[in-house]
């Protein structure tokens, strides 16, 4: 039997190499002639924002370019933005860069369009007014973003990630170019990369998993899996990039369709509290969130398929698992010195997630403790 399910849209996705020269169509066809163009300092360093305004003038497209994205943007990142585009005339919004910037363009449509502060619209569908058109460019193959309806932005005070969701925030158009990728250095290539991956995976076996966002999970690891040794080994080769990315694109819409789980849920405090960088921190996580999980019957199950892709496709012969523990176990990894009560604090905290309530075994504070120690490699409590 077929479970009913509801899905979530995807933007019109336009991928290839030089996908980016499409733009310009992109705009024309969401109805705008004008638009703000939202990116970071890196990105016009690399080219790309002088390439994208190029491609856009001289098709008549009047553009603004608001370059002052900041990583992990918080409310107030979101505000300037927001003060500065006010001052501003256009119709759309492009974002180009990251992860970054694709949550500065959406939360800045949130406030420029619906007012107030980015807290007001912590969960899902709370914004009434329509949205402005949105055109989605990312330059790193991660976090999805680009085809996700929620903006990722942290409370000021507490560093907390709120995720601020609506139907109207969703890109309607998202270009997809892997030589744009080109500029993301290596070792970010390698975070984003094992983020991507954690993505297909923690969506595959989620509890919101329907039939559509198992296909999408299933994409997305058949891509990733191809191309991410060689980018944990820092050796890209031919098309890794293009692979890379769409697995990204279609792991976003997989969490669009289905959510994330534990090893989210359990990286986001080791963000929080220790500056772990967020593939890192997933990383991390992962292969014991795996392991926790493969006590579900439906989860082993869905791990034994996919271990069954990687043995199909000459990937590799090991089990799911064991191939992303080995795949972690090459990253070069922080050493986090935790105690105990430092563990009892990141345990409390990841229960909280919101993330971590589509896990396939529900969790309570003592398994997260497990799950750090087994992560820190500690022994269990007498
Ligand atoms: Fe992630």
């Amino acid at each position: 039997m077929v479970d009913p399910f509801a899905s979530r849209p995807s933007p019109k996705l336009i991928f290839g190499n030089g996908a980016l020269s499409k733009l310009s169509d992109a705009v024309r066809e969401i109805g705008v002639t004008s638009v703000l163009l939202v990116t970071d300092k890196g990105i016009v360093k690399a080219g790309h924002v002088i390439n994208a305004q190029s491609i856009l003038e001289s098709a008549g497209i009047r553009v603004h370019i608001y370059d002052e994205v900041s990583e992990n943007p918080t409310e107030s990142d979101a505000a300037r933005c927001c003060a500065a585009a006010t001052e501003l005339q256009f119709e759309g919004i492009v974002a180009l860069g990251g992860g970054s910037s694709m949550d500065t363009a959406k939360a800045c449509n949130f406030l420029l369009t619906n007012g107030g502060k980015m807290s007001d619209y912590h969960g899902y569908g709370k914004a009434n007014k329509p949205f402005l058109p949105f055109v989605a460019i990312p330059t790193t193959a991660g976090t999805g973003s680009e085809c996700q309806s929620y903006a990722l932005v942290s409370r000021e005070s507490s560093h907390e990630k709120m995720a601020c969701g609506d139907p109207k925030a969703l890109a309607r158009v998202a270009i997809l170019d892997p030589d744009i990728t080109d500029s993301q250095p290596l070792p970010v290539a390698v975070q984003t990369g094992i983020d991507a991956l954690a993505h297909a995976l923690e969506a595959s076996v989620s509890t919101r998993r329907t039939e559509l966002s198992a296909m999408y999970s299933e994409a997305a690891f058949r891509h990733i899996a191809r191309a991410i040794d060689d980018i944990v080994d820092c050796s890209v080769r031919g098309d890794d990039r293009g692979h890379m990315l769409l697995g990204a694109s279609l792991s976003g819409l997989a969490i669009e369709n289905s959510m994330l789980g534990a090893a989210h849920a359990s990286a986001n405090p080791l963000t929080a509290r220790y500056n772990v960088i967020h593939g890192r921190a997933v990383a991390i996580m992962l292969p014991h969130v795996m392991h926790f999980n493969e006590a579900d019957p439906e989860a082993a199950k869905i791990y034994v398929r996919y271990s069954n892709i990687l043995r199909e496709t000459g990937i590799s012969r090991k089990p799911l698992i064991d191939w992303v523990a080995d795949l972690v176990g090459r990253l070069e990894l922080p050493e986090i010195t935790a105690d105990a009560s430092d563990i009892d604090k990141l345990a409390a905290a990841a229960a909280l997630q919101w993330t971590g309530q589509f896990n396939p075994r529900p969790l309570e504070v003592k398994d997260f403790v497990d799950l750090y120690r087994a992560a820190f490699a500690l022994p269990k409590p007498a």
